[in-house]
């Protein structure tokens, strides 16, 4: 299969030399005349060849656009690909949820959920934590299942699950997202570290709001203790990962609290839900 990876983050970096590995045929998006950074995992260096957004929207050899980006860099980014030719396929991968994002996300795009924890450390990327990874369509009502890009998916970077209700997995890692990465900032810690932080109560808050916030605008019942579970799993498994919340403030890059606890809080407010926890960690890292 045809990959272009778009974003230059940890995770995106990551499939693609993952997808390498597998013989896929990766390139990468960049600005015309740029050249395609090459990436180093476990010592070892992947080069990609470079394409521009003008030569992917006429190239006629069908491909998975992969955009692993920030949630702020999609507007622009599709509005690039919005006149991407139906022969490609795109696959999103954000933390965070946008307000109206029925509205701004393209119909026929697929969603690649995922909890594996990645970072840059200088050149080298850092595979810091094994997690899974859940593909689905933004309109569930889209039924064809994506086999081989599953199956490719899953060879690259084990497991990923085709999930029909990506929506009710989306809020899972945005509740998990929330639970974990500003707690990283404010202590600044290893994802691990904040397990013995004695965090349970003020997840249990934070899951709390995030669950009526999910029953109220997608009709999504999700219990709160099980938030709390998942996000200390996932804090559990990616250990000695630094969050992408945290590598964003050591690099003075803007983080992702906008899209995530400011997200919660945004959107409750709006339906006259309480959500003073999530509402405090965003005004405190914003
Ligand atoms: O944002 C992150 O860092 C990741 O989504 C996760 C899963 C919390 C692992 O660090």
């Amino acid at each position: 299969m045809n990959w272009v990876i778009v974003g230059q983050g940890a995770l995106g970096s990551l499939l693609a030399v993952k997808l390498q590995q597998q013989q896929q045929t990766v390139a990468v998006l960049t600005r015309a005349n740029a050249p395609a950074e090459p990436r180093w995992l476990d010592q070892q260096c992947y080069q990609f060849s470079a394409i521009t957004p003008a030569e992917l929207l006429c190239s006629q050899q069908p491909s998975t656009v992969v955009a692993a980006v920030k949630a702020y860099q999609l507007d622009a980014l599709l509005k690039q690909l919005a006149e991407l030719p139906t022969q490609h396929q795109l696959l999103l991968s954000y933390n965070g949820m946008l307000d109206n994002e029925a509205q701004r996300l393209p119909p026929n795009c697929l969603h690649w959920v995922t909890t594996h924890g990645a970072y840059r450390d200088a050149q080298q990327l850092v595979h810091a934590g094994a997690g899974e990874s859940w593909l689905g369509w933004q309109q569930p009502q889209l039924k064809p299942v994506p086999a081989e890009l599953i199956t490719t998916l899953s060879a690259a970077l084990p497991p990923c699950h085709w999930q029909p209700e990506i929506q009710r997995q989306r809020w899972q890692k945005l509740a998990i997202n929330c639970l974990i990465n500003p707690f990283t900032v404010i202590h600044n810690c290893l994802n691990g570290e904040l397990l013995g932080l004695g965090l349970e109560a003020e997840m249990l808050q934070l899951a709390g709001e995030i669950s009526a916030l999910a029953g109220r605008l997608d009709g999504i019942d999700l219990l709160p203790e099980q938030l709390v579970t998942a996000a200390m799993d996932v804090a559990t498994r990616t250990a000695a990962n630094r969050s992408s919340m945290l590598s964003d403030v050591r690099a003075g890059r803007r983080t992702e609290i906008d899209f995530l606890n400011g997200f919660v809080a945004r959107q409750s407010a709006q339906l006259g839900l309480t959500a003073s926890a999530n509402q405090l960690l965003w005004q405190q890292l914003s």
